[in-house]
């Protein structure tokens, strides 16, 4: 059996953490795989899931299954997470997923089940998972430009070209906010023209969200999804709380659907349930009833919004520090669009082989299209950090 295979090759970004890990340098930097790390180099359990995993520890009777959608008072949140305290859920769906990954998965089943013959259309560049998800659903994929490298921007007016060949009712991918791999976001101004074309084209739109807090803020970076819930009919939306809540390994997200009245989002709700029935049957609960326990506390709420505000405040004051290191090194103004990108990732814009070097010669570790995660900075480091990137241009 085994030997009709062949290895798969390694993962882009994954791969990088055990590289890394076997590095016996103790000056390593670590800036590949998309976790939050302190100033310590720590990736702590926030505050409120602490406190929340210790009411769940003293209150659970049970572990009995609880349900293919998970966890209802979590569902329930995460809608309001997304469309807004207030917003009429009556034509929203959510169920509960395995992370944002999970999520994406569901999502693509289900739409492959609608629109079998749909192509997936993604921004250039994206997630190094994305395609991948996709495909393994039967969907198929084409590019719509989006990164100007020479800029630092998003090509607005390129990317509604781009859209323009897309067919009708074709589907859209996009990064709801803190955009991956580049750190380049369409303002919401830009996001206007993209939402009426969206509706004009009849394209459907399929926004990831995996970063909801650490861009602009958890508000701030909703307003995207919450503009076009405004205009188009129909939508999905996958989100995870591995980021926001700290709670990678656990594995909790939600599939979002928003549907053109409620019977037919109930109908595409039981698609769903029936596409993650046979992926994994049930999601796992863990995470999900902490963060269902801290959206349902006033007290708890407050103290992760606060905890998740400091985060993103220090991913900006990195971004700031790490642009400003990099103008004094290279005496040019080649890295000041670090600072005006958001979210987790910005790229260099060096080449492969230059990353390789840094790898080699510094112990400083970043996926090969030059993606650095900026919660793996530390401020002590960054004069150090530009002087390598420097050396090696
Ligand atoms: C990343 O992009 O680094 C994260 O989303 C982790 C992952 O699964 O790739």
């Amino acid at each position: 059996m085994f030997e009709t295979l062949t290895a798969a090759p390694p993962d882009k970004i994954l791969s990088l953490s055990v590289l890394y890990r076997n590095d016996p340098r103790p000056t390593k930097i670590d800036l590949g795989v998309g976790v939050y790390k302190d100033s310590a180099g720590a990736t702590v359990i926030m505050g409120a899931v602490r406190e929340a995993e210790k009411r769940l520890y003293d209150s659970q009777k049970t572990k009995t299954y609880v349900g293919m959608a998970g966890d209802e008072g979590f569902n329930k949140g995460m809608l309001k997470l997304v469309f807004g305290e207030g917003a009429d859920l009556s034509r929203m769906f959510a169920c509960q997923t395995a992370g944002g990954s999970g999520a994406l998965r569901t999502l693509a089943e289900l739409l492959a089940k609608a629109r079998p013959d749909a192509t997936v259309w993604l921004s250039d560049p994206t997630w190094a998972n994305h395609a991948p998800i996709l495909k393994a659903a039967g969907l198929k994929t084409a590019v719509y430009p989006y990164f100007d490298a020479a800029t630092g921007l998003v090509k607005a007016e390129a990317m509604l070209d781009g859209l323009k060949k897309a067919a009708k009712g074709d589907i859209v991918l996009l990064h709801g906010c803190c955009h991956n791999p580049t750190g380049a976001n369409l303002s919401i101004e830009q996001w206007g023209p993209v939402a009426d074309l969206l509706v004009e084209r009849e394209l459907f739109p399929f926004v990831d969200l995996a970063y909801q807090g650490f861009g602009d803020g958890l508000e701030d970076d909703a307003a995207p999804v919450r503009l076009l819930a405004s205009k188009v009919p129909e939508m999905v939306v996958a989100t995870s709380c591995s980021k926001n809540f700290s709670v990678y390994r656990d594995r909790v997200g939600a599939a979002i659907l928003m549907g053109k009245d409620a019977d037919s989002v109930k109908i595409a709700g039981s698609q769903a349930l029936a596409t993650t029935r046979v992926l994994y049957s049930m999601p796992p609960d863990h995470a999900a009833a902490a963060v269902r326990i801290i959206m349902e506390d006033a007290g708890l709420y407050a103290d992760w919004k606060t905890e998740l505000e400091s985060m993103r405040l220090r991913m900006l004051n990195l971004r700031t520090g790490f642009a400003e290191a990099l103008r004094r090194q290279s005496n040019s103004a080649r890295f000041d669009f670090i600072a005006d990108h958001r979210g987790m990732f910005s790229r260099l814009g060096i080449t492969e082989a230059q990353v390789d070097r840094l790898r080699d010669e510094y112990g400083i570790y970043m996926v090969g299209d030059s993606r650095f995660n900026v919660a793996g900075l530390k401020e002590d480091q960054l004069e150090d950090l530009a002087k390598a990137v420097v050396s090696v241009l």
